[in-house]
């Protein structure tokens, strides 16, 4: 009898239904590049009977996803349900059952990593996740395989489209943040619900598992500092582009020397970055990491994001390394945290800020201003003014300092007599010091 490996899916809606429909349309190439063709054996769903376009035999569909995964004729097991339950406990099931696991929940990996890992070497199988980051985007492997000789120093990363279609929005037609989000939600790009992309906690877990990886360190959701973008004005986008620069939602993973030793950190936050940097030419809803590492230099992985067809792309390419796996009866590389380096804290880590003021227009004002920048050990690099009548706006660019300092130096300037408003702090990333 011809071996074939038995394929269970775990969920069947956006991205799922175009994993059904590849794997259909694509069966005999699937095969071949496996070595035996890949049979879907069911395909778990919470209601069996709704429509979803995709051309399988009906009764391949059940909503017992645990009897699913148990199946002695299931080897590979795709969870596309995304969230912490049932997918947790059906992922721990399948690879306890001897399944290797094809994910694409970024949330699960960033809040609960080290147990699907660890479960997957017990298990002896693997446990792939391509597209948690970046959808379509080749990045997790080139991290973790390609760049594995190499000594990565930073990683920049939009990785939301929904937040960088809105930015892009503000930054072409110049309206505020409420009408893009509208413009993104009309056109599909954005959510009814759009929280977890425009809060940044999307970007978050995907900037955990970056870092993990870029660092070999275990980085979790919780230890990534977060901004959203639900604060980015038009004056901040116009700001910005007075000084050249762009604005991104960036997920920014870097390596520090501290006193102590290494250390690593995680954020995401809105930023300017310079107009000509590679990551300001990502328009729409496109996702790029850029990472920058001693040996290979700067590299930049680009293209879409997210949606079913790409995300599709990246959970096949895993189902078929998974599948040769298996094959062959060996696993893929096991999870690299050697490193164990301490996650800093947000005030700790190095940044730079943009800060508008308005300030009366009156002798002493801007020396009042450089002296609280300097009070805080920050040095300032640009300062721009503007009069106004009887105020003036000072657009202060600093140099890099603890982000903790930065922070404080704003709240002293908030108190300040003669500072009406602080009407925009951002911090800069990626420009030259
Ligand atoms: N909601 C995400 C985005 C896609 O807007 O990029 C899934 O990760």
């Amino acid at each position: 009898m011809t071996r074939t490996l038995g394929v269970a899916l775990l969920g069947c809606g956006v991205v799922g239904s175009h994993v059904a429909r590849l794997m259909v349309e694509q069966h005999v190439e699937l095969g071949a590049r496996v070595g035996v063709p890949l049979e879907l054996r069911g395909i778990a769903v919470r209601r069996p009977g709704r429509a979803r376009g995709v051309d399988v035999d009906a009764g391949l569909f059940t909503t017992d996803g645990e009897a699913l995964v148990r199946r002695d004729d299931v080897d590979l097991v795709v969870e596309v349900i995304g969230g912490i339950e049932p997918a947790r406990s059906l992922i721990l099931a399948a690879l306890e059952h001897g399944a290797s696991v094809v994910t694409a929940n970024k949330a699960l990996l960033a809040v609960d990593g080290a147990a699907l890992s660890e479960a997957a070497v017990k298990a002896a199988r693997d446990l792939c996740y391509e597209a948690s980051v970046a959808g379509a985007i080749p990045i997790l492997r080139p991290l973790a395989e390609s760049l594995a000789g190499d000594r990565i120093t930073r990683v920049l990363g939009i990785v939301n489209g929904t937040t960088n279609f809105i930015l892009d929005k503000m930054s072409t037609s110049g309206t505020g943040f409420a009408e893009a989000l509208e413009q993104a939600q009309s056109l599909g790009y954005a959510e009814a619900d759009p929280t977890a992309d425009i809060e940044g906690f999307d970007a978050a877990a995907k900037a955990a598992i970056l870092a993990g990886l870029s660092f070999h360190t275990r980085v979790t959701a919780a230890d990534v500092y977060r901004e959203g973008i639900a604060d980015v004005s038009a004056g901040d986008v116009a700001s910005a582009a007075q000084m050249g620069c762009v604005v991104k939602l960036l997920a920014i993973c870097e390596r520090h020397a501290t006193p102590a030793g290494e250390a690593v950190s995680a954020r995401v936050h809105p930023a300017m970055i310079p107009g000509d940097h590679p990551l300001a030419s990502v328009r729409e809803a496109y996702n790029a990491v850029f990472v920058e590492s001693a040996a290979a230099g700067r590299l930049m992985f680009y293209g879409p994001g997210a949606g079913g067809p790409p995300t599709a792309s990246a959970v096949l390419g895993d189902l078929v390394g998974a599948a040769r796996n298996r094959l062959a009866d060996v696993r893929g590389p096991a999870e690299s945290v050697h490193a164990q380096h301490d996650v800093l804290p947000m005030g700790d880590t190095l940044t730079r800020y943009h800060i508008a003021v308005d300030v009366d227009d009156r002798a002493g004002v801007l020396a009042a201003v450089a002296q609280e920048f300097s009070r805080h050990g920050v040095s300032i690099q640009t300062v721009r003014q503007e009069g106004r009548g009887d105020d003036a706006q000072l657009v202060v660019v600093t140099h890099i300092a603890r982000d903790a300092d930065l922070a404080v130096t704003v709240g002293g300037l908030a108190a300040m007599d003669m500072v009406r408003e602080v009407s925009s702090v951002m911090r800069v990333e990626a420009m030259p010091e």
